[in-house]
């Protein structure tokens, strides 16, 4: 299979489960479950995926297909596997505002859909009975990361390095139109207001999640705006962590240069950068609960049994798994 091939390269591990998983589990006629993810690449779905493996075994028999960015290729994906007899999708879309055509076509299967990460528009949920959401409140880590900040000035009034009374702050945002992304670059801000202190943005950058690409970005930040640079916010651990390796190269985090930086995720990797004294905070996007409330859920809408699901269904449609606010208080109950 051609998606395994990409996400075998990724995901050793990952994808051998999902091989064995597949053999073994037909022999047993276990439910036949589509997992669509919208780009294998992303270190904080890889986790997801992993976990949703981990519960299915002995429940289902999965199908893992990797949507590489790109929306036509997930719509193939979706009706390949319908067309196959699939019991059930679970969808991480790569477009979230365009879950509608997925959702009519499993409606005409009959066949349940769970999105999960890219929250649907309310209008194309509420079409089909057997369509869910499994997610979070972006409002909520947003908020959570903003807080970190405002507790870091509070206790370093240095930190306010030209002594203005103004948190300078640069902000690396996710995807544009992600929830997450838009929302959690609202919400931080706000928290830090709310905190009593006034804030100036010295510039917004996109960098889609990935290190890589908030490294690059960050460098150019650094060169042209240096010592004004007050804090960064980061929509997530990725995009912090690249956000690190742009500072320690300007001098950052070595003789006492600090730069408080904040993500979210709570990635391995990001509390690695905790535990080392570079990352300053980030927020539990729960990988763990996600992926088992994604698979119990997928199980139960294929059964029609949802005595054993304890996670609650909110509006007939939602889960929602809570964020936990991750320091160096805590990070060790996270590792
Ligand atoms: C967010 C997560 C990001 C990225 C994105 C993909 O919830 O914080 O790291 O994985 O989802 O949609």
């Amino acid at each position: 299979m051609t998606i395994c091939h990409a996400l075998r390269r990724l995901l050793p591990a990952f994808c051998a489960l999902s091989l064995a998983c597949s053999a073994s589990a037909s022999a047993v006629g276990l439910p036949r479950i589509g997992l669509l993810v919208y780009n294998a690449e992303d270190a904080f779905m890889q986790t997801v995926c992993a976990r949703i493996q981990e519960v299915s075994l002995g429940l289902a028999d999965v199908v893992l297909m990797d949507g590489e960015n790109s929306q036509i290729m997930q719509n193939d994906q979706v009706d390949r596997l319908l067309r196959e007899g699939v019991d059930a999708l679970i969808i991480n879309p790569v477009d979230r505002t365009t879950a509608v055509y997925m959702t009519r076509a499993a409606m005409r299967y009959q066949v349940p859909v769970v999105f999960i990460n890219r929250e649907p528009l309310y209008e194309d949920l509420a079409l089909y009975e057997k369509s869910y959401y499994v997610g979070n409140d972006p409002r909520e880590s947003g908020t959570m990361s903003g807080e970190i900040i405002a507790a870091y000035f509070k206790a370093h009034p240095e930190a306010d390095r030209n002594g203005d009374g103004v948190i300078q702050y640069v902000m690396l945002k996710g995807e544009p139109g992600h929830q997450d992304a838009e929302l959690r670059t609202i919400y931080s801000v706000k928290a830090i207001e709310e905190a009593g202190f006034a804030v100036q943005i010295l510039v917004e950058e996109p960098a889609m999640w990935v290190r890589t690409l908030a490294q690059e970005k960050m460098s150019h930040i650094i060169a042209s705006y240096g010592d004004r640079i007050e804090c960064v916010l980061s929509n997530n651990d990725e995009m912090a962590l690249g956000a690190i390796e742009a500072l320690k190269a300007a001098g950052y985090f070595t003789a006492g240069k600090f730069m408080p930086v904040v993500g979210v995720d709570a990635t391995a990797p990001a509390l690695g950068a905790l535990k080392e004294g570079t990352l300053l905070g980030t927020v539990l996007n729960d990988a763990v609960n996600q992926g088992e409330a994604i698979m119990l859920l997928a199980v139960a809408a294929v059964t029609g049994d949802f005595t054993g699901f304890s996670y609650e269904i909110v509006d007939g449609h939602y889960v929602w798994v809570p964020y936990q606010m991750v320091t160096e208080e805590n990070y060790t109950q996270f590792e």
